[in-house]
């Protein structure tokens, strides 16, 4: 289904009656003075978006190209309450904004609101993070229905409903996350059941602050622990200014609409074993909702972050770019752009490309009035790898870093991830980008790297990771972990 934000049917309210009146649509610039816009882009991003989701058509070489397709009056607006968990639950928010919907999609009976999904429970019933729920209020449900519960009267999460004799169940859609069964002393309201999802894809939102908004932050951090969860919402818990270094590793969007399956049982030099690019689930988004989802996540990121931190993002040119606009669009600053050179990289097979044979690093920070980040430049100078041909001791250290993308056998010893960094280029950044005793981030752990590098450097570390399954081996490799390895190779 196809909505409006508020904004978008305003303005389409006033193409209509304008057309009704005169016989002929507005000039982009009549729009924006009829807004008191200063900016002409922002009504060009409107009308484009109104044309993307099929409710005007317009004609770039008019200057009053713009037609309608849809009657306003068949649009009808609903309140768009807050974030709805589909994850862990997460304290119940309201806010008010509003959207359209099509007035078929509004039962004739009944009280309806909107809420957006924050996280990936539910994925396997379509409902993905970004999704808005149409709810309809009620406080009973039947059996498989999914609904917006409230337990104890604070937390709020989206789930299946089940109920037997043994009592109530709140069951993911998503085998990565928990079934929450409703205990004897905890009480559940039921604040609705979904109606319909409104897909996120193409939908630019007209609210950047609203989950700042939203969530009371909690003050502790999860110090030393991988939490099996989606990264947005389990950022969004994390107190403002409480860490020092974020080292992420994100969804690259490397599998999107591509079918290769490329298996290595053969054990692939550089790559850890098991490599495919099977269209893992968390690697292939619309380049949108990936535009979106990167938005979200570097806000939080940028939220929590110290002034005196900073954060390194892995990426190669399929999200790089995304990164590095989502950087500048929020106010962080770029310090570098590290090409991490792989000499051993995996040959190109079809021979119709020049052998891809690097990653990047972003590295942004955001005490911007004042530049207050952590850098240990005197390391960054003495520092002496033989295995690197580029650095030479005690010569500046450049923005190319010659590190071997191969891994020591105890880095796979407890199992592997298909993108797994090796720790020697996690340690680097840590190193140079830390200090002992600081708290360091990876929001998207995968098999625990960057957290294994940071223990094993004398740091702290927080892991967050959607898959179990890699949660359990990072947490046997922490486990494993070897505080007396040096933090490089010395001379
Ligand atoms: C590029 S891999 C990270 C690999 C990691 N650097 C390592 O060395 O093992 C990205 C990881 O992000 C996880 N992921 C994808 N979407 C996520 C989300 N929304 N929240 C948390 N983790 C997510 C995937 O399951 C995957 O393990």
């Amino acid at each position: 289904m196809i909505t409006l934000t508020k904004r978008q049917k305003q303005i389409y309210d006033f193409i209509e009656s304008y057309i009704k009146k005169r016989g002929f649509s507005p000039t982009l610039e009549e729009i924006k003075k009829h807004f008191r816009l200063s900016s002409l882009s922002t009504i060009h991003q409107h009308i484009e978006t109104l044309a993307n989701k099929g409710y005007l058509a317009k004609d770039d070489n008019l200057a009053r190209g713009i037609s309608l397709k849809e009657r306003a009056s068949d649009l009808v607006m609903i309140p768009l309450l807050g974030t709805i968990a589909a994850g862990e639950p997460i304290e119940a928010i309201q806010q008010s904004e509003s959207i359209a919907v099509p007035k078929s999609k509004i039962p004739t009976h009944g009280e309806v609101y909107a809420l957006r999904v924050a996280g990936n429970s539910m994925t396997d019933e379509n409902i993905n993070d970004g999704d808005v729920v149409l709810v309809k209020q009620q406080s009973v449900a039947e059996n498989g229905q999914k609904i917006v519960a409230l337990i104890n009267n604070y937390e709020a999460t989206l789930k299946q409903f089940y109920q037997d004799r043994k009592g109530i169940r709140l069951e993911p859609a998503n085998k990565s996350f928990k079934t929450i069964t409703i205990q004897r002393d905890q009480e559940l309201a039921i604040q609705g059941i979904v109606l319909d999802v409104i897909k996120s894809g193409g939908e630019i939102k007209e609210n950047p602050t609203l989950f700042e908004e939203e969530i009371k932050r909690n003050k502790t951090l999860p110090i030393n622990q991988i939490i099996c969860g989606d990264a947005i919402s389990h950022l969004q818990r994390l107190p403002d200014e409480s860490i020092d270094l974020i080292v992420a590793d994100p969804p690259y969007n490397l599998s999107k609409g591509n079918n290769i399956h490329f298996s290595n049982g053969g054990g692939l030099k550089g790559f850890g074993g098991e490599w495919h690019k099977a269209m893992e689930g968390w690697d292939n988004l619309p380049l949108l909702d990936y535009f979106n989802f990167s938005i979200k996540w570097l806000r939080e990121a940028k939220r929590i972050l110290k002034p005196t931190g900073s954060i390194l993002v892995f990426g190669t040119y399929h999200n790089a770019g995304i990164i590095n606009l989502v950087f500048q669009t929020l106010g962080v600053e770029i310090i570098n752009e590290i090409v991490w050179y792989k000499r051993n990289a995996f040959p190109n097979l079809a021979g119709r490309r020049f052998t891809a044979s690097h990653e990047t690093l972003l590295w942004g920070h955001t005490g911007i009035k004042k530049r207050r980040y952590y850098f240990n430049y005197k390391q960054s100078k003495e520092y002496y790898d033989p295995s690197d041909l580029l650095k030479q001791k005690g010569k500046q250290m450049r923005t190319v870093w010659d590190i071997p993308n191969n891994k020591e056998s105890r880095e796979i010893k407890y199992g592997k991830h298909p993108t797994q960094k090796p720790l020697s280029v996690c340690k680097r950044i840590i190193a140079l980008c830390s200090q002992p005793g600081d708290v360091v981030l990876a929001p998207f752990a995968g098999a625990g790297s960057e957290c294994m590098a940071a223990k094993e450097s004398g740091r702290q570390y927080i892991g967050i990771e959607l898959d179990q399954k890699y949660v359990d081996i990072a947490n046997e490799r922490l486990r494993h972990a070897d505080n007396q390895q040096p933090l490089f190779k010395q001379s």
